[in-house]
């Protein structure tokens, strides 16, 4: 019904000259976690996230029209195409990018479907090393979505409500990358069909509108920087291997699970019994890498390092500091806030001798996509 209202196309004044616009969206640090889908970018269970604020992708999107004869010269209309943009990451031309936006382009096609009438130069750059685990696709799709709902909104006679705006942001950028649904507005979102969550969907993401305890509306996570290179297997291929997974379907009704007792904990306040969930769905994805066929590890030896220390300081000095990992070797720390003095001398004298160079990121919740 929802893709219906999205493919119900709005009715445009397409400009006649060329433009361009600004976006800035941040990542995010899944809480439970999207691990296996099926056709079409659709999740095997629900996730809930924090938006993050300091790691982000800026992109400018901008564009010509297309003539009626550049159309017949170069095909734009066929597919798929990687003739109607380029993409520039910190000003370098980067060809090996084109071939995820051409399919990005073309899963979105239906429901923009101007895209196809102008050429486009996207420039991107990211507050963050790219393929270090740091899901630069989560809020490299979430910029890209916002920037391109910003010029249909701009064009539009009559543009969409804030509410079907951000659904339309969020869905659009669930086609390039699962997680960058959760991308687009904060502190928490959460996407996947769930019993407990009735507006929940599986082709967007919500912001969690329950009541949530202060204690994480002013959040923390140290991302501690392990191994700051390409990632050795890509999530497409980790989900890929979910199909045939012997353990899939019980680590899907786990999610499902532990989604329900985080909401309770979010309610409560309950940063211990948090602690115990998060850090659990943490080594459960890590699990199902382990276990797929063929196996494979993303942690290195100074993960196991971090983790064995985060869980001898906090039971030590009852401090509910705990660890989540995204696709990668690299640990996000999570802390309230209030934390934060008790914390830095240990993450600045112990963790970080187990990160590159010494390197991690101080981020915390925030609030999505924004203009400019
Ligand atoms: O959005 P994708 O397809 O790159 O999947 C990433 C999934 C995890 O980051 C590992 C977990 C999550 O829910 O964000």
């Amino acid at each position: 019904m929802v893709t219906e209202s999205f493919l119900t196309l709005p009715q445009l004044e397409l400009p006649s000259a060329g433009g361009s616009i600004t976006v800035t969206a941040p990542s995010n640090i899944a809480l439970v976690k999207y691990w296996g889908k099926s056709q079409g970018q659709i999740p095997k269970n629900a996730s809930i996230s924090f938006t993050l604020s300091n790691c982000v992708t800026k992109t400018t999107l901008s564009y010509v029209p297309c003539s009626e004869q550049s159309k017949d010269v170069q095909g734009i209309d066929s597919a798929p195409d990687h003739s109607n943009f380029e993409v520039f990451v910190e000003g370098i031309l980067k060809p090996d990018f084109a071939p995820k936006i051409a399919t990005f382009f073309n899963r979105i096609e239906a429901y923009m479907p101007w895209i196809r009438s102008f050429q486009w130069r996207i420039d991107t750059e990211n507050t963050f090393p790219h393929g270090s685990g740091i899901a630069s696709s989560a809020s490299g799709f979430a910029a890209l979505a916002g920037a391109l709902m910003e010029l249909e909104d701009s064009w539009s006679i009559h543009p969409l409500t804030p509410e079907l705006r951000a659904q339309k942001i969020s869905f659009l950028a669930r086609l390039g990358s699962g997680s960058a649904s959760r991308s687009v507005l904060g502190p928490l979102m959460y996407w996947g069909t769930h019993p407990a969550l009735p507006d929940s969907s599986d082709l967007y993401a919500c912001v969690l509108e329950q009541e949530v305890h202060a204690v994480f509306k002013d959040y923390k996570d140290t991302i501690l920087l392990v191994d700051q290179g390409e990632k050795e297997v890509s999530s497409t291929l980790g989900h890929n291997l979910m199909h045939d997974h012997p353990f899939a379907h019980q680590r899907f009704k786990q999610a499902q699970a532990n989604l329900n007792k985080l909401l309770a904990v979010l309610a409560k306040g309950d940063t211990h019994e948090f602690c115990q969930i998060v850090e659990s769905e943490a080594l459960s994805l890590h699990a199902m890498m382990m276990t797929s066929n063929p196996s494979y590890l993303l942690m290195k030896p100074n993960t196991l390092a971090i983790i064995e220390k985060v869980r001898v300081f906090r039971r030590t000095h009852d401090i509910p500091v705990c660890f989540t990992l995204d696709a990668g070797a690299n640990v996000h720390l999570l802390y309230p806030a209030e934390c934060s003095p008790q914390l830095r001398p240990w993450i600045h004298n112990e963790l970080s001798q187990h990160c590159q160079v010494g390197q991690f990121i101080e981020d915390q919740v925030g609030q999505g996509v924004k203009k400019g």
